[in-house]
């Protein structure tokens, strides 16, 4: 089975490229699932179908659900959110405040994550397509099972120990058993789910985005830590390109060179066209070595099967969306003693003088005529980078411990 995950900013088009991608999928033959897992879903819109929480066929092979995650919350963690919400109340907290604390933030993916999971389990799907909702702190969670299991511990003061040390307050506020029984299995679910949800073979992540400047910058953003966290990142989808823009081989456009391919008359549209051919010529080079599928902005809204096929015909030519786009990682971080080392995967460039510039959490990089921008991940931006050797394709950036 594979699982394809669409992510990035809010209203880039992760629901269109998901929609367009299961109906491509099915259209292959594959038994595919597609699911949204935010809150404020939209997949109904987008396929022009009503939806409901499980999963309804809506043409050959293809069959949607809009989870619903409120419940899927309360299903999960009903129990426990109350619990952790008394507690929180004892201490002073209005009751609003203490039900919301008793959430741990990226809470609500991780239970629709779960019961997407489910799946993976059975062969009932061949193909499951998430449309995820933007959110970065489920990421982290899942990242690290260790850090799920951190913070239920934190929270609820879990486990023998810390059962036998609270006394007082805590142990009259001790919930019914059943409340905290469960947790013990959730943390190993959640440890099996990020298993497969960090397998390569079984789930990529896709990152949306459209050639604008912030865009592009959290996209990065998105890369970089999924990076970090080991999720399989295998294409960057760019979304909303400009008719007369999309400036690949194609138009005959040399690399790193940005060339509107049919300027447009009018002064206002030409100038757009003229960003995005910019920024498209970024998004190659500050991306790199993943691969870039591309779609055209649509005079209308792409709602509906007809439309949405065509926008996956664009996206993916005759491909298959289920091929592993990319195998390796886009970017790498090493421990060395004390240091990190950063390992980024180059295009072929001059070998010249190496320039970084650090401002806060980005990184440029200029070799020769070479520009890179790097977003940095929050543990090397506070360190500075004492500088870089490039080798076999691989830039290597030292940071060194700034504490001796
Ligand atoms: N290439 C395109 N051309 C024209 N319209 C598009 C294109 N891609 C998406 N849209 C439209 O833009 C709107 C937002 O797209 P979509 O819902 O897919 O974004 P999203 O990233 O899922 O947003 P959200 O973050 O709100 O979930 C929709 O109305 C959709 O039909
Ligand atoms: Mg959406």
């Amino acid at each position: 089975m594979r699982i394809l995950l669409y992510l990035g900013k809010g209203g880039v088009g992760k629901t269109t490229t998901a929609a367009a991608t299961a109906l491509r999928c099915a259209q292959m033959g594959y038994r595919t699932l597609v699911v949204s897992t935010d809150i404020a879903h939209s997949l109904a819109d987008s396929l022009d179908r009503p939806l409901k929480s499980e999963p309804t066929e809506i043409t050959t092979n293809l069959f949607a659900q809009e989870i619903n995650v409120l419940e899927e919350l309360r299903k999960n963690w009903g129990a426990l959110q109350g619990y952790m919400g008394k507690i929180l109340l004892k201490q002073g907290m209005s009751k609003t405040v203490a039900e919301e604390m008793a959430i741990i933030p990226g809470m609500e993916e991780i239970f629709s994550l779960l019961h997407i999971f489910r799946y993976a389990t059975t062969d009932e799907f061949d193909r499951v397509i998430v449309d995820a909702a933007p959110t970065g702190e489920s990421m982290r969670l899942l990242a690290m099972p260790e850090s799920f299991q951190w913070y239920v511990e934190r929270f609820f003061g879990w486990g023998e120990t810390a059962m036998r040390l609270t006394g007082g307050l805590l142990r009259r506020l001790m919930p019914e058993q059943d409340a905290l029984a469960g947790l013990p299995k959730l943390v190993d679910d959640v440890k099996a789910l990020q298993e497969v949800l960090s397998d390569p073979e079984t789930t990529s992540y896709r990152v949306v985005i459209n050639p604008e400047k912030m865009v592009i910058k959290e996209g990065a953003r998105a890369v970089t830590y999924l990076s970090l966290f080991g999720c399989p990142v295998d294409a960057v989808v760019v979304n909303r390109i400009l008719p007369g823009v999309r400036s690949d081989e194609e138009t005959g456009r040399r690399a790193g060179e940005a060339a509107v391919a049919a300027p447009s008359n009018d002064l206002y549209l030409r100038q757009l066209q003229e960003h995005q051919a910019r920024y498209l010529v970024e998004i190659e080079r500050d991306f790199y070595p993943l691969p870039i599928l591309y779609s055209s902005w649509r005079s209308e809204e792409v709602v509906g099967f007809a439309p949405l096929r065509s926008l996956a015909d664009e996206l993916y030519g005759v491909r298959d969306p289920g091929d592993v786009m990319f195998v390796g990682q886009a970017q790498e971080i090493e421990e060395e003693g004390n240091d990190f080392i950063l390992k980024l995967p180059l295009p072929h460039i001059e070998l010249d003088k190496i320039r970084l510039t650090k401002r806060g959490d980005e990184l440029f990089i200029s070799i020769g005529n070479f520009k890179r921008e790097y977003l940095l991940p929050a543990v090397l931006a506070q360190r500075d980078a004492s500088g870089a050797v490039f080798a076999g394709g691989i830039l290597r950036i030292r940071f060194p411990c700034s504490i001796q």
